[in-house]
Order: structure tokens, then sequence, then C-alpha cells
């Protein structure tokens, strides 16, 4: 009914088409590449497989990064036959775009797709429920792969469907931020998240002149996230793992140089630089402090966060910032250690770990045994996505 027609006001109407509760999240599930490789052997494969095996003091480095990146192992998409068999990626600067897009074209969906279907497959109800899907990835492809994945799972070709490419590592918390609105505001709403990243857009051989390229190289890895979103879980059929309290976005001012990605015909060429971590110490109190706001929390040990896992200097300066205790972002560097950083998927593959460590820890709560947490998406920009969650008792879901 258009708003003002027939038998209300305006204001009926909207409340009529609005949802009662918050959004929650219903399901969460996660995918990654068959390919695994173990951190304290990448550099070899890495310098190998890019032909820069003479390059030792570079390849020294390199190691050193792997060796101080928090991580144990990482899924990639492609493997040394892939690379192989396309040259031009493994070269520090040669035109490449072509062959990266085929590669994206097919993994960023395929991912997505191995993602929705756990997530769909916890939440248990008909794909045909599904009334949206909010898409995030970095490689851009038109058709895009929301739509790859619409039929891919055979969606309603209705789903309303909201696309995010380029955005970088903080979108994890931009796409909750897309689903919170859409699904408090349309009654009913049931929202597929997805987030599907793949460094088939970034791999690129070493340079002397280009270090934080191999800072990049030691920590970015392949993976795919999806969530169902829906505000009013229907009793005895969905389940609440978390509401989705408040969803806040702040650009930092001045820091835009701090870290950059170019779409070029070498694929994406990006920038870390060593202000990454300065700047999220300089700012993360305040962002806390805003988000919780009339919650009468300061001592931030008091709630669970889940911080996107940069590398682990950005997990140092938050928990240093913060005062907290060092078990307070052990999920966030669990994460880090066994996947690597997915881009904008890894803060969802914390929320999934995290909860499930709950329940196996005995905690009273999906968030540690605390009530109140926070996600924060970092990234460009530079950008702070700061998601307040709230937990469910883990009782409540145990006897559901
Ligand atoms: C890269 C990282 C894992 C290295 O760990 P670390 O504890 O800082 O260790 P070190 O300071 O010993 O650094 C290891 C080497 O990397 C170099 N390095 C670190 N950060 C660098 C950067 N941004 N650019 C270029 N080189 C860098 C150091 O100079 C050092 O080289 P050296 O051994 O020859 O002296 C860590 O700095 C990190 O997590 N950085 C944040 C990465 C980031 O910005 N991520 C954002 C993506 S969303």
């Amino acid at each position: 009914m258009v708003s003002g027609e027939a038998n209300g006001t305006s204001y009926q109407v909207r409340r009529g088409q609005s949802a009662d509760g918050p959004a929650t999240v219903l399901a969460i599930g996660t995918a990654n590449p068959p390919n695994v490789f173990e951190q304290n052997s990448y550099p070899d494969f890495y310098f190998n497989v890019t032909n820069n095996t003479h390059k030792d003091e570079l390849k020294a480095k390199f190691q050193r990064m792997c060796n101080r990146s928090g991580i144990r192992k990482r899924y990639l998409s492609f493997t040394e036959e892939t690379l192989k068999a396309n040259p031009s990626m493994g070269i520090y600067w040669e035109p490449s775009l072509d062959v990266r897009q085929d590669i994206l074209a097919v993994e960023v969906p395929k991912l997505a797709k191995q993602a929705s279907l756990n997530a769909i497959k916890e939440w248990g109800q008909p794909i045909s429920n599904i009334t949206h899907l909010v898409f995030c990835t970095t490689g851009p492809v038109s058709p895009g792969a929301d739509a790859a994945l619409m039929q891919m799972l055979g969606l309603n070709p209705s789903v309303k469907r909201v696309l995010l490419y380029m955005q970088g590592c903080f979108a994890g918390g931009t796409v909750l931020r897309h689903a919170k609105d859409l699904a408090e505001n349309n009654k009913g709403a049931r929202v597929l998240v997805v987030c599907s990243e793949s460094t088939a857009v970034t791999f690129r051989g070493p340079h002397e002149n280009h270090l934080d390229n191999l800072v990049g190289q030691a920590l970015f890895a392949d993976g795919a996230a999806a969530l169902i979103v829906g505000s009013d879980p229907i009793p005895n059929v969905e389940k609440a793992w978390f509401e989705i309290s408040l969803a806040e976005s702040y650009l930092i001012p001045d820091s835009s140089p701090a870290i950059a990605g170019h779409l070029k015909e070498v694929g994406l060429e990006f920038h870390l630089t060593r202000d990454v971590s300065p700047v999220i110490s300089k700012n993360i109190l305040k962002i806390l402090q805003d988000a919780f706001d009339g919650t009468g929390i300061s001592d931030w040990n008091d709630v669970f966060i889940i911080a996107h896992p940069g590398g682990p200097a950005i997990l140092d300066v938050i928990e240093e910032k913060l005062k907290l205790v060092p078990e307070k972002l052990q999920a966030s560097r669990h994460v880090l250690s066994e996947f690597g950083n997915m881009s904008s998927a890894t803060v969802h593959f914390i929320l999934d770990h995290m909860r499930k460590s709950s329940v196996e820890k005995g905690c009273a709560t999906t968030g540690e045994g605390y009530q109140l947490g926070i996600l924060l998406g970092l990234g460009p920009g530079m950008t702070v996505e700061s998601i307040v969650l709230k937990s469910v008792p883990i009782a409540s879901l145990l006897s559901s």
C-alpha cells in the first residue's frame, strides 16, 4: 500500500511495514578455499612461485613479517599451478587485471555460495524466505557476484539486493549496518548478508621499493562469511544469537593516506602505511565511548570485543589503549592465527568463533558471558564501523 492511502495515516502504514523488535543474527556460515598455506613455509612458496628466490634480503624481511604476523595458516583460492598458468599475477608490476577478474568472477560467488549454504542450513528455513541480499567483496565484476549468487542459490528473483564493492576491511561492519536497517524497516525481512573475499585481486610478487605490499602478502587471505539477519525471530523455530543494538560509522578525519587501494591494470595496488596503528590508537577510545554512551560502561573489559585483526599491531594498540586483559581479544587473535586477514569477512568468522566457544566453555551468554559487546570493522578511510551487539543467554538457546 502506498503511504497515506486507504485505511489509515502514513504513520500507521509505516508502523505496519516495520518490524517490532531489533535486528538479530539468526545464523552464521563460513567457507574457505581448500588450499591451506602454513605461514612458516609461505616465504619459500611466495619467493619461489614469483621467481624471486635470488632476493635473499627481501625474503628474510618477508620471513620476519610472517613470523610477526600472528598467523599460523591461511587459505588461498589459487595454487602454484594457477600462478604458473597465469605468470603475470606473480610479477610485481605487470598488466594482469583480465586474469585476476576471470578468477574473481568464479571464486568470489563460489565461496559465497558455500558460506551461504552453511548459514541457511543452520537457519533451517526455506530459501524462499530470504527477502534481501547484502553482498560485499573487493573485486569488481558486472553483473556482480550478488547476481551470480542469486542464481547459484536459486533465490527469488525479486530479492532486493545491495552490492558493496572495493570497500576494504571495515565493510564487515557496513554490511551489518545495512542489514539492521533492512530488517527493522521491513516487517518479516530475512536478509542474507555475505562477505566473500579473494586475494586474487592483490597477490603480486615482491619489490624492494614497495615494502608495504609485502605486509599485505604476509597477512591477506581468502574466505567468505554469510549471516541471516532478521527481526522478530519465529518462536521455537528461529534462534537469535545476537541482537544488533546500534550501528555507527566514523570516517577518521585526515587519515586517508594511512591505507589506500587503487584498481589498476596490475590489479589492486595497495598501501598499508605505518600510520595505521597510531591512527587507530588515537581514535579508538572515543569511538567506544560514543558507542556505549548512556550505558554507564567505562571499563571495556566489561563488554565482549570483536576487532578486525588487520594485523597483530592493530590488536596490540586496541588492547593497550582500552586497557584490555589479554583474553579480551582472544577470539580476534584466534581467527587471525587460523585464517589470516580475510578483509571484510574476518569479523564474522570471529563472531562465529565467539558464540561457539562461549557455548563450549559454558559461558552464560553468547558473548563470552557478557551482555553487551562491540564489533569493530577497521579499514580504508580510515573508517571504523562500530556495531554494538547484545548477546543472548545460552540457556535460552539450548532449551528452545
Ligand atoms: C606487519 C606486522 C605484522 C609486523 O609486525 P611487527 O610486530 O610490527 O614487527 P616488526 O616491527 O619487526 O616488523 C617486521 C618487518 O616489517 C617491516 N614493516 C612493518 N610494518 C611495515 C609497513 N607498514 N611498511 C613497510 N614495512 C613494514 C618492519 O620495518 C620490519 O622490517 P625489518 O625486520 O627489516 O626491520 C605488524 O606491523 C602489523 O600488524 N601491521 C599492521 C598491518 C596493517 O596495516 N593492516 C591493515 C590491514 S586492514
